[in-house]
């Protein structure tokens, strides 16, 4: 070949674009937000956001309240309709219930195994759950005020307070009997922390069905756990275990044998519990509800306000001075519950217990062999006999108790500490993506992937 003909080619090469260069550049990649909105827009249903496709395809409460604290930096009005549309399932004595379930005609075998419709104030049209989570609306609310001028924030806080009171009316007419100021729970999904220990335990000492008993001895679980909906998308051993889904499946079937009416319940319930991150969480909210109230200068009914008061001062009812740790509380015999879990740091977001015990609390957390392994917080300390890495609410981090604790600590003035678990968290989910939940050692993605909450907590934590 001669020299020209090689000259020929350059000039080709030169003229002629390569394929390389047809193709469209590579796409930039996505910024963190991008990415967290990215999943936001894939778990959008137009008036409400699902928590992750095919597992979780309905509205959750909790959820929904984080994804509007996500959402408001984004779409206001989006944020405002993601809250708006818990209302619709909302019952007619206040109770608000931890699903609203889709009208899809595929997802009907779950409308019919909540029936919520066999409770006369469950709300016509609406298939919902017949039991609550924690009660994160009024947070929400207010947190989605904050990106409002004055006058649109006085309407939006007119229109939710009303729905706000009748809740936290209903929590206290309804789930605290005995006027202690402390709120009851009755089945662990409730406490949105599904498999938390203190409930585990109390199921697994106390409580457990008699013919889930006998699964148990004669070993049946790992045959049942084949037909398991879950393994279809998670590995059996990031989800709860076999016995204890088999136990709060047949938990719900009395709660709805009673018609999710609490005093038949506690006749012949199975579980009654002062669940400590419940009650930390219902004294922030009652907190946010007295500001929303003072915005637009709404007095709240007396009787409220006296409750409220009772609330945090009940809240030293869970203290044990000997271990200096908050515990939940059985609703009957008033023992502590003292299996060690995320629970005892809620208080910090509860915001009422002294500057000590704030004090003892951040000093577990700032523990490497307690709650301070390489991608806090774990679930579960990871010196507890039930640490588990993998483990839903057993040990496994998660976006939302983390937003939850850097508000506490923020709130007690622990700034720095604020700002490293932000830090941490990021780290996290720049890792490892949108992911359900984390292993806190390595920081490895679990359960399933691109959830909504971890987005919309991401899109806050950038930008606070
Ligand atoms: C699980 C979680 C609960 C959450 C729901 C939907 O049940 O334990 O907290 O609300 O999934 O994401």
């Amino acid at each position: 070949m001669s020299d020209t003909a090689h000259e020929d080619d350059a000039a080709e090469a030169v003229q002629q674009p390569t394929t390389a260069e047809t193709i469209d550049p590579p796409p930039k990649p996505l910024s963190l937000e991008e990415e967290a909105v990215a999943v936001l827009r894939a778990n959008d249903r137009e008036t409400h956001t699902i928590p992750a496709a095919n597992l979780y395809p309905h509205q959750w409460l909790w959820d929904s309240c984080f994804v509007a604290i996500g959402l408001r930096h984004i779409d206001i009005d989006r944020a405002q309709t993601e809250l708006t549309s818990l209302i619709e399932g909302q019952w007619a004595d206040g109770m608000m219930p931890n699903i609203i379930f889709s009208e899809a005609p595929e997802y009907r075998r779950d409308r019919n195994f909540w029936r919520s419709w066999v409770n006369p104030n469950s709300p016509d049209g609406v298939a919902t759950s017949g039991i609550t989570q924690p009660p994160m609306l009024a947070e929400a609310v207010w947190q989605v005020g904050q990106k409002l001028n004055l006058a649109e924030r006085r309407s939006w806080y007119k229109l939710m307070l009303p729905h706000i009171v009748s809740y936290h009316e209903w929590l206290y007419a309804d789930r605290d009997p005995h006027d202690e100021g402390l709120i009851l729970l009755v089945h662990p999904w409730e406490t949105g922390l599904d498999n938390t220990p203190a409930w585990t335990h109390e199921l697994h000492e106390h409580l457990m069905p008699s013919w889930i008993s006998f699964i148990r001895w004669a070993h049946l679980d790992t045959v049942i756990g084949f037909f398991r909906r879950d393994r279809h998308y998670i590995p059996p051993g990031q989800r709860l275990s076999t016995l204890e889904t088999l136990s709060y499946f047949d938990a719900q079937r009395r709660l709805r044998r009673k018609g999710y009416n609490t005093l038949k319940i506690l006749d012949h319930g199975l579980f009654s519990i002062e669940d400590l991150t419940y009650n930390s969480i219902f004294i922030r909210a009652n907190t946010r509800l007295r500001e929303i109230a003072k915005t637009i200068r709404h007095e709240l009914p007396e009787e409220l306000i006296a409750n409220i008061e009772k609330s945090e001062k009940a809240l030293q009812g869970l203290y044990d001075p000997y271990a200096r740790t908050f515990w939940s509380r059985d609703f009957i015999t008033h023992r502590l519950l003292k299996q060690p879990s995320i629970a005892s740091l809620m208080p910090l977001y509860a915001g009422v217990v002294t500057k000590d015990q704030a004090e003892h609390i951040v000093k577990q957390l700032e523990n490497e062999h307690v709650f301070g392994p390489a991608f806090p917080v774990p679930s579960v300390p990871l010196d507890s006999r039930d640490f588990d890495p993998d483990r839903y609410w057993q040990g496994p981090s998660w976006v939302n108790t983390n937003w939850l604790i850097i508000e506490g600590l923020k709130q007690y003035g622990f700034t720095h500490h604020a700002q490293a678990l932000t830090d941490s968290t990021l780290e996290m989910v720049r890792n490892s993506g949108m992911a359900e939940y984390f292993d806190p050692n390595t920081g490895e993605p679990l359960g399933a992937r691109d959830f909504s909450w971890t987005a919309a907590l991401t899109v806050d934590l950038l930008r606070s």
